[in-house]
């Protein structure tokens, strides 16, 4: 059986390739995408990128993932220091879970410094530009394997 994982993309990171180049990069989300589409043929796992600006739909892309999927890789963005309802979403769903971010969250402002997210996920993944995605899927698939 395949694999299959939602990768959830949260506010302004539709933006990413304009967006504050100094901190999160050049690559644009499609980009990331097809890097990420590239990696699961490679490991033979499938991806749903879903990006949505609303915490509603973030929330409701959890909750359908239960039918289909096998594990969350998410980049909540702002959302990861304010949302209750994402991390509940996440805990609710009991998928595993690998939250990543692009800049070092913990290098940046204090009030970036708390994920509310990551008591849910299985680890964190924050610093390494695109390249956090990759690393965030490679550990996914591993672990979902054996969850
Ligand atoms: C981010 C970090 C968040 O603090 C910020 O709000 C984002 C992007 C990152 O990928 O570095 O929008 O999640």
């Amino acid at each position: 059986m395949i694999m299959k994982f939602l990768v959830l993309h949260g506010p302004n990171l539709n933006l990413l390739g304009m967006r504050e180049p100094g901190i999160y990069g050049n690559q644009t989300l499609a980009d990331i995408n097809f890097l990420l589409d590239e990696l699961s043929a490679e490991l033979g796992c499938e991806i749903t990128p879903v990006q949505s600006n609303s915490e509603g739909e973030l929330i409701d892309a959890i909750h359908s993932s239960v039918h289909d999927c096998h594990g969350i890789l998410i980049n909540p963005a702002a959302y990861t220091h304010t949302s209750i309802a994402i991390r509940d979403a996440i805990a609710a769903v009991g998928l595993p879970c690998v939250e990543v971010h692009l800049s070092n969250i913990h290098s940046r402002e204090p009030f970036r410094h708390t994920s509310l997210i990551a008591p849910v996920a299985i680890g964190q993944i924050s610093g390494f530009g695109h390249e956090s995605y990759l690393l965030g899927l490679r550990a996914l698939f591993s672990r979902a394997k054996n969850f």
